[in-house]
């Protein structure tokens, strides 16, 4: 996909979330435009931001190296388990009244780390684990859900970003690591990977997000941990993304690093492999 076919597939996307013309802070925030990011903030501080705009924000603000404690606070708080299912509930209804989508398809309002969430604890697990941090926003979000989680990112940028977001929130159950996905599941411990639900996101996908070891490790990632979490839930992201064009695998190559014994269902455009424990997808029979 293009660079051009990118941005429009953005705006859609965003100005179906938002209800806005303009994609400026997302827009901006690809390019890398933080300083534009923040004197339009700062132009404005006291503006109906909204939250995901906000996400950005601290993120321009923590790579510009400003304060970012205020605007942490106005910042929605992580899902309270008690409030979880209503939300699992209320995102796919609204997803299920939609037009109906495709093989594949990129879910419209279920958020697909909350998705996986409610996969995980549906399985009963403790813990979450993630590969590709991006902004940290979405981790954040399910972060009062498990007892703790782990993310790592190969850009510096954005590790940063989602750092100061954990710290100005005062979030103590995420482990954040800079680098590479494979070396980081390959050094946790396999009893942690064992109660957890991986969420395997890590890879390029245009505009301030990083490139460093590759287009995308998914292939590496599966088979590190089919081998070193055989208990584990693993939920591999944007299988949608996987045409074996511009660096990633195509799907029979995905598909092809699965053992066949393997309990695996797809659920929008995300793999779910089972371990030992029956998954249940949320929503579906
Ligand atoms: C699709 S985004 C992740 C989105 C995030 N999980 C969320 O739910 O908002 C992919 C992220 O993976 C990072 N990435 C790409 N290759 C990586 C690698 N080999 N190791 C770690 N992170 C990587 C990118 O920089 C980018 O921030």
């Amino acid at each position: 996909m293009g660079r051009l076919s990118r941005k429009l597939r953005n705006y859609g996307w965003y100005r179906h979330l938002t209800g806005r013309q303009e994609p400026e802070i997302y827009t901006l925030f690809f390019d890398g435009a933080h300083e534009r990011i923040v004197s339009r903030f700062l132009a404005d501080p006291d503006r109906d931001w909204s939250n995901v705009d906000l996400h950005f924000i601290l993120a321009s603000l923590a790579e510009t190296g400003q304060d970012v404690s205020s605007l942490a606070r106005r910042i929605a708080p992580p899902i309270a388990p008690g409030d979880f299912q209503a939300v699992v509930d209320a995102q796919l209804a609204a997803e299920m009244s939609d037009e109906q989508p495709g093989i594949l398809s990129q879910p419209r309002f279920v958020h697909k780390s909350v998705y996986a969430a409610a996969i995980g604890l549906k399985a009963g697990k403790r813990h979450f684990i993630e590969t590709g941090t991006f902004t940290g926003q979405s981790l954040y979000s399910i972060s009062a859900l498990f007892g703790h989680l782990s993310t790592v990112e190969a850009s510096p940028d954005l590790y940063k970003a989602a750092n100061a977001l954990f710290e100005a929130t005062n979030t103590k159950n995420i482990t954040t690591r800079l680098g590479d996905t494979r070396e980081f599941l390959k050094a946790l411990p396999a009893d942690y990977m064992n109660d957890a639900v991986i969420f395997l996101d890590a890879h390029f996908s245009s505009g301030v997000t990083s490139r460093l070891y590759g287009e995308c490790p998914q292939i590496d990632e599966l088979k590190i941990v089919i081998e070193r979490a055989p208990g584990a839930i693993v939920v591999v992201d944007d299988m949608r993304t996987m045409t074996g064009k511009n660096g990633y695998p195509d799907l029979y190559q995905v598909l092809g690093a699965l053992p066949n014994t393997m309990r695996a269902q797809f659920s929008f455009d995300q793999l779910i492999l089972m371990g030992k424990d029956r998954a249940v997808v949320p929503g579906f029979p």
